[in-house]
């Protein structure tokens, strides 16, 4: 190597530490910030508004594209979020794309499903909306419903049979997403079973059970209301309790989302890339000893069982931090999930960790 590139190794400003925030009981109660969230991530910044501290958002929430979510965040938090910046519960649904790119595959969940798994690539999905609504009198009770699903309502509106996009009469559905939370459990528990027990074609006879994957397990979440929604995890009891008691073999699946250490490894890696870049990965060879490891990452959630097990489960360089504004709501630390430590707001855990920081 020259000396002129050794002469770009001059110390830079990389932090030793970085970030990770969950949203729904810590960031945001609802729709609304909560714990002071915009004022203590304002301190995050520089005075130009550059990102002095990496950090990012790992929800096990979701439902809108990445790049969607970072700009709302942006704009209820008042800071410029960007999409790498954002990890969401379906976020590893991507590293399927390769098994499922042009495959017939359902999303389910609240938002917008469909678009999530497009905007990963996937070629061939429909929301289980879309998909259910191409099977006449599939849900019994439809009628009684007083909502209208985008879908009836465009139906209605055109005043036309719908068309299948893809042949949903003959293809099966090799796999089935829970991309967010379901809105009309009973629809889509009833639509699933059809689904999972035929071998991927509503109404046909026993077959073998396509591939289901959630994007968390998480059985309780904190919302607007003042005590706890049930979560995905919830939704999925509902309806492994049921499969199982109308099939003959037992419902298999896969859960992503935190606590499952992989997503804290990947986290790892997506803050290093928040780093400033002027530096080469194999820079380290010329002799400059530039590491891409943090001395410390500091998770901050509200759920002792997701967002401090899993800091815990992922071991170094994780550290807890529990809030006291969403699930978690003790006066001292949660008993089974201790965190390394329990503070009132996230405003209070950005204080303390810029402090021990100095
Ligand atoms: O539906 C969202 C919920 O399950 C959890 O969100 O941000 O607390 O991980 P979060
Ligand atoms: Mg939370």
């Amino acid at each position: 190597h020259s000396s002129e590139s050794r002469i770009q190794c001059r110390p830079e400003p990389r932090s030793s530490f970085g970030i990770a925030f969950d949203i729904d009981g810590v960031i945001l109660g609802g729709r609304a910030p909560i714990g002071g969230s915009p004022r203590a991530l304002r301190k995050l910044y520089g005075a130009s508004g550059t990102l002095k501290v990496p950090f990012l958002f790992l929800t096990n929430g979701g439902g809108i594209p990445e790049s969607r979510r970072a700009a709302e965040l942006s704009e209820v938090l008042g800071v410029n979020i960007l999409p790498s910046q954002v990890v969401q519960g379906h976020t590893p649904f991507r590293n399927l794309l390769r098994r499922y790119e042009n495959e017939l595959i359902v999303a389910v969940g609240k938002g917008e499903p469909a678009l999530v798994m497009s905007e990963y690539g996937f070629k061939k999905v429909l929301s289980l909306d879309e998909y259910a609504s191409y099977f006449k009198d599939i849900d019994p009770v439809a009628q009684y419903k007083m909502w209208r699903t985008k879908q009836a309502l465009d139906c209605s509106s055109h005043l036309k049979e719908l068309v299948p996009r893809y042949d949903v009469y003959s293809d099966r559905v090799s796999a089935a997403f829970v991309v967010s939370d379901p809105v009309d459990w009973g629809r889509d528990i009833q639509v699933l079973c059809d689904i999972l027990r035929s071998g991927g074609i509503p109404g046909w006879e026993n077959g073998n059970q396509p591939p289901l994957y959630f994007a968390a397990d998480d059985l309780e979440y904190q919302a607007a209301f003042p005590s706890q929604r049930l979560g995905m995890g919830a939704f999925r009891i509902a309806l492994e309790s049921i499969f199982n008691r109308i099939h003959r073999s037992t419902l298999e699946y896969v859960s992503f989302g935190k606590p499952n250490p992989f997503v804290f490894k990947n986290t790892e890696a997506l803050l290093a890339e928040l780093q400033p870049s002027q530096f080469d990965d194999h820079i380290s060879e010329s002799g400059c000893s530039q590491s891409h490891d943090f001395k410390t990452l500091y998770m901050i959630g509200d759920n002792p069982l997701v967002d401090v097990k899993g800091a815990q489960q992922a071991g170094h360089p994780w550290f807890s931090i529990l809030t006291r504004t969403g699930v978690f709501k003790g006066k001292d630390n949660h008993k089974e999930f201790p965190a390394d430590m329990v503070v009132d707001t996230v405003e209070e855990a950005v204080d303390f960790i810029l402090k021990r920081e100095g």
